[in-house]
């Protein structure tokens, strides 16, 4: 490729790169950024479609900050099972982590079925189990519901 070819996303100092994100849901991503309040100060840089050998296309997210919070690792393990997590200390990648998909969902999501106890009083928290992996399921504690991952990701509780 010849230099007027290329457009790099700047290197980060530190923080955070959120890799291998299939392509498509780095919009996702900004969402649930932009839903935890914690990271709205931080810079976020952003590059979608980019090519990738393991995925074909790829999305991957920038976060210039000094701490993921444990609830947005939670919710984005729900959003993108399976990204990468990269920190960067001082320019260089310092610890690398590929996020699991959560066995057990504790309150991060409101149930789907209208008719869930959940939805009706208030103060009941909400709990989810990981019953199945391939294609995976979550079951509701409460209505015994079983949900596809796709039915859960926009009742993320943020
Ligand atoms: N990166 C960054 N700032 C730095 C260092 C790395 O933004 N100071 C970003 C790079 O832009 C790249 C990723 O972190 O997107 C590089 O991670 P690395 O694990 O070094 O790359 P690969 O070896 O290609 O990783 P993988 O095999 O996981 O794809
Ligand atoms: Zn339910």
């Amino acid at each position: 490729m010849s230099p007027e070819q290329i457009m790099l996303i700047p290197k980060i100092e530190n923080g955070f790169v959120l890799d291998h994100i299939p392509t498509g849901s780095g919009v996702k991503v900004l969402n649930l950024i932009r839903g935890h309040a914690e990271l709205n100060e931080s810079v976020i840089s952003v590059g979608l479609h980019y090519t990738s050998r393991r995925l074909g296309r790829k999305d991957l997210i920038k976060i210039q900050s000094r701490e993921l919070p444990q609830r947005f690792l939670q919710h984005l393990s729900l959003v993108v099972p399976g990204v990468t997590i990269k920190r960067v200390e001082n320019y260089a990648v310092a610890q690398k982590i590929v996020l699991e998909p959560p066995e057990l969902v504790d309150n991060l999501l409101s149930c789907p079925n209208p008719g869930c106890i959940t939805n009706h009083e208030r103060g009941v928290t909400t709990c989810f189990h990981l019953v199945r992996r391939e294609p995976m399921k979550f079951r509701c504690n409460h209505c015994e519901r079983r949900f596809a991952l796709s039915e859960l990701e926009n009742r993320l509780k943020l």
